[in-house]
């Protein structure tokens, strides 16, 4: 009896072995000393045109390299917040992050470039820059910090919120408080010209800074007014696209020299065709947002009108000629030319 017990026990084992002749290769089982992590680190939330192509870039990279690269995305200022995201990835801390071009300029002033009001009549007018000389011009500087330009993604134009009255005329903007991005002096300017008081702030806490009143109003894209509830605290909206918003993907410049020629290829050609889409998302999550803040009955909107924008613009003004050294005369005579063409 046990002599046979013994018998089938070793036919199974040699059928097993057998079977394992035909090795099943499970391509997302990499050894970790093959794997390559990449920590991406923003600070919107995942339902925006950032958020959502961040993650779309790290499930077509997991794809196409079979599991070799990782990218980790970390959301919401879950990892690095305004303020820190930055020296992390000089430090090699992330591999990836992709802030306001704004937050750039404690580093390199000339990024304000992007900041001037009304300084571009429509997004074309932004990618046009973005993809041409200055573009060039301020990705070049980044190499002396280790950083590296991969794409520029959009997010859309600024409007304006706050928690006091409807923003007509630039005389509405008297005493009242508002957020601006961190670390550009254009945009604090750009409100002082208003004769209001601007308060730098790291995104993460500006939900609150609005709830409990420490800042009267904030000028941010749709989609962030959307997805960070900010029309659920702030009762007025102007819609004055009086600014441009975007990102710059940046990278850790010697942590991509280093990686393999075929890895970068994959990752760069996968950027390019996310760079296209987060485009489209961008212009979709734009009207949506605004559609469903319209609708929820919460913010009392004003769609400036002409008039009121070349009053706004006249306000602003002096702000192009106080910054014009600081940014670069070639940027911001570039900038004056696309308006009088
Ligand atoms: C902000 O700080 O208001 C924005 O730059 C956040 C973002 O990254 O869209």
């Amino acid at each position: 009896m046990q002599i046979r017990l013994t018998l089938v026990l070793l036919i199974i084992s040699l059928l097993c072995i057998a079977g394992c002749g035909e090795r099943v290769v499970d391509l997302e089982q990499v050894s970790p000393e093959e794997k390559i992590v990449i920590k991406f680190s923003h600070v919107v939330a995942e339902n925006t045109p950032k958020g959502l192509a961040a993650q779309r870039f790290a499930d077509l990279v997991k794809e196409r390299t079979h599991g070799r690269i990782e990218v980790q995305v970390f959301h919401n200022s879950t990892l690095y917040k305004d303020g820190e995201e930055i020296q992390a990835l000089q430090n090699g801390l992330v591999q990836m992050i992709a802030p306001a071009t704004s937050k750039l300029s404690g580093l390199y002033p000339q990024w304000q470039v992007f900041d001037l009001p009304y300084a571009f009549e429509d997004v074309n007018a932004v990618h046009e820059a973005m993809s041409g000389y200055i573009g060039s011009q301020l990705c070049d500087g980044l190499k002396q910090n280790n950083m590296q330009a991969l794409a520029f993604w959009d997010n859309g134009f600024k409007q304006m919120t706050n928690s006091q009255r409807p923003l007509v005329n630039p005389a509405d903007f008297q005493g009242l408080s508002f957020r601006v991005m961190i670390n550009s002096q254009v945009l604090k300017k750009e409100f002082e010209r208003l004769n209001a008081h601007a308060v730098e702030g790291p995104f993460n806490d500006l939900y609150r800074a609005l709830d409990s009143h420490e800042v009267d109003g904030q000028e941010n894209t749709m989609s962030n007014i959307y997805s960070k509830n900010l029309y659920k605290v702030q009762p007025y909206l102007t819609l004055s696209n009086h600014g441009y918003m975007g990102y710059v993907v940046l990278t850790n410049q010697k942590f991509w020299a280093g990686l393999p020629v075929d890895v970068r290829k994959t990752l760069e050609s996968t950027l390019l065709e996310v760079t296209e889409w987060e485009r489209e998302q961008a212009f979709v999550l734009d009207k949506q947002s605004l559609e469903i803040v319209v609708n929820s009955g919460l913010i009392q909107v004003h769609q400036q009108t002409e008039t009121e924008k070349k009053q706004w613009s006249i306000a602003l003004k002096p702000v192009y000629l106080e910054f014009k050294n600081l940014i670069g005369t070639d940027m911001a005579d570039y900038i004056e030319e696309m308006h009088t063409q």
